[in-house]
């Protein structure tokens, strides 16, 4: 090589590095997108977030956009969570303290988390649904947050591994949930010394939705033991509704942030109701509007979400204006698909026409999720049913911040109040 070709070669390397860096500056610049004021309460959780969201965005967000099929879309969005979720909770540390098996129950796959100092502060046990709109999840990707919570309550944890949508439809992954349950309930004395007055549901998200229709059933059913609690946390409780004030809030606020947004959850309710969304995805514009309502549905649909003044007082939260409600575009075909599912309180449990029979509650909402509202309209109708009810609207938090549990202080808070109600709860159940 002579002297002119080895400078060159110096030269060439040195452009590539520049211009690799100016990339990588626009791309970081082009992605970043300031957080709405009050998302997350401190600096370090507004820090980590500033990461953690535009990385989902490229991770899956943006990807999951370009299918043109809608069960292409689930398919990408299951391996990136997946693929992420594997570097959450790496600060969790059981000190090999619980025993992690495998068990088939009634034909459901349960991983069960037993704490094996033999100081289990109760005998009681915990039955955690995990979510991810009923087709996206699993066991493993919230294996951080229940050992965690096993560990720290000295509790029995029994995390279900239900079949999701698309490939199993409604009512497939609630049955799987309910013969897990019913499992326990005749064998958890025999095999784990439980006393099975003590069980308390658990479920996030859409595992919020089928923790509270197993509830509700075994509540109408009057099945006993009874259960002695359920902790819901931002429930899915309806579909009937998608222009709540916290819809709404969700585009003056989140638009185009990785976060679970008003098309994700038309999508997964019309995939968990069975619709082939491949071929049916022209419809979500109309189910987004509340055009897949038809008529005769509405009064019993408007009696149940009359209550606005359970969330009239969040409606100035920090002075940002709430966008009106939006023009109806109905679809008779939309109507005609859901008419089935929308006051179908198996599907719809905000939709129960009775809840008063049902257990101690604790309802977790945020501030910023579209469902909030659904959450406290539920949580007013507990209570004023005579249910004992615990609800907490974490003023700073959004949906699915508990798989941030080991990262973000508010979620980690979360997890903290959650895991206290829930032994108060275990411990005052009285003969
Ligand atoms: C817990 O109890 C079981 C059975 O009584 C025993 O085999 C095991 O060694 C005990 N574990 C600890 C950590 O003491
Ligand atoms: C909201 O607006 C009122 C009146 O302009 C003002 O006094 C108040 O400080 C504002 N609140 C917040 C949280 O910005
Ligand atoms: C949870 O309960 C523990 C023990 O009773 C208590 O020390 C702690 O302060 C409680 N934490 C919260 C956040 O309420
Ligand atoms: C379960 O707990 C309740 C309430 O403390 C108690 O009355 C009952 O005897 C216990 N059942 C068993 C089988 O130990």
């Amino acid at each position: 090589m002579t002297l002119k070709e080895g400078k060159e070669s110096f030269c060439i390397k040195y452009l590539v590095l520049g211009i690799s860096t100016i990339a990588l500056l626009t791309i970081g610049y082009s992605l970043y997108k300031p957080l709405p004021d009050g998302f997350t309460v401190s600096r370090w959780d507004r820090a980590v977030m500033h990461v953690v969201e535009p990385a989902l965005r490229v991770a899956y967000y943006y990807p999951s956009h370009m299918f043109s099929k809608a069960s292409s879309m689930v398919q990408w969005t299951r391996s990136a969570l997946n693929f992420l979720s594997k570097s959450l909770g790496l600060g969790v540390n059981t000190h090999g303290e619980i025993d992690i098996k495998w068990h088939n129950w009634n034909g459901t796959p349960v991983k069960v988390y037993l704490p094996l100092n033999n100081k289990t502060s109760t005998d009681g046990a915990v039955v955690f649904i995990h979510g991810g709109g009923f087709a996206l999840g699993n066991v493993d990707m919230y294996d951080s947050l229940v050992r965690r919570m096993a560990y720290e309550t000295k509790t029995l944890f029994i995390s279900i591994e239900y079949r999701l949508s698309p490939e199993t439809a409604f009512p497939g992954g609630l049955l799987d949930c309910e013969a897990a349950i019913e499992h326990l309930f005749e064998f958890g004395k025999v095999q784990f010394g439980i006393n099975t007055s003590k069980i308390v549901i658990m479920g996030d998200s859409a595992g919020g939705n089928l923790a509270t229709v197993v509830a509700q059933r075994r509540a109408a059913r009057n099945a006993l033991p009874k259960l002695a609690g359920q902790v819901l946390i931002y429930p899915l409780l309806q579909m009937a509704d998608l222009q709540t004030v916290s819809y709404r809030y969700f585009h003056s606020r989140l638009d185009g942030y990785a976060l679970v947004d008003p098309e994700s959850v038309a999508y997964y309710y019309m995939f968990y109701a069975g619709i082939n969304m491949d071929e049916k995805s022209y419809l979500v514009p109309s189910v987004m509007s509340n055009g897949h309502v038809a008529a005769d549905l509405h009064s019993e649909i408007d009696e149940i979400m009359s209550y606005e003044k359970v969330i009239e007082s969040t409606r100035t939260y920090k002075n940002s204006t709430i966008p009106n409600r939006w023009a109806v575009r109905p679809s008779l075909e939309a109507q005609h698909l859901m008419q089935p599912f929308l006051t179908n309180p198996d599907f719809s449990p905000l939709m129960r026409k009775d809840v008063s029979n049902l257990p101690a509650t604790m309802i977790v909402t945020c501030e910023f999720d579209v469902l909030r509202d659904e959450g406290m309209i539920y949580a007013h109708r507990l209570e004023t049913s005579g249910v004992p009810t615990t609800a907490i609207n974490y003023q700073n938090g959004f949906h699915a911040m508990l798989n941030f549990h080991s990262e973000l202080y508010e979620a980690s808070k979360a997890v903290i109040d959650i895991e206290n109600w829930t032994l108060k709860t275990i411990n005052s159940i009285q003969p």
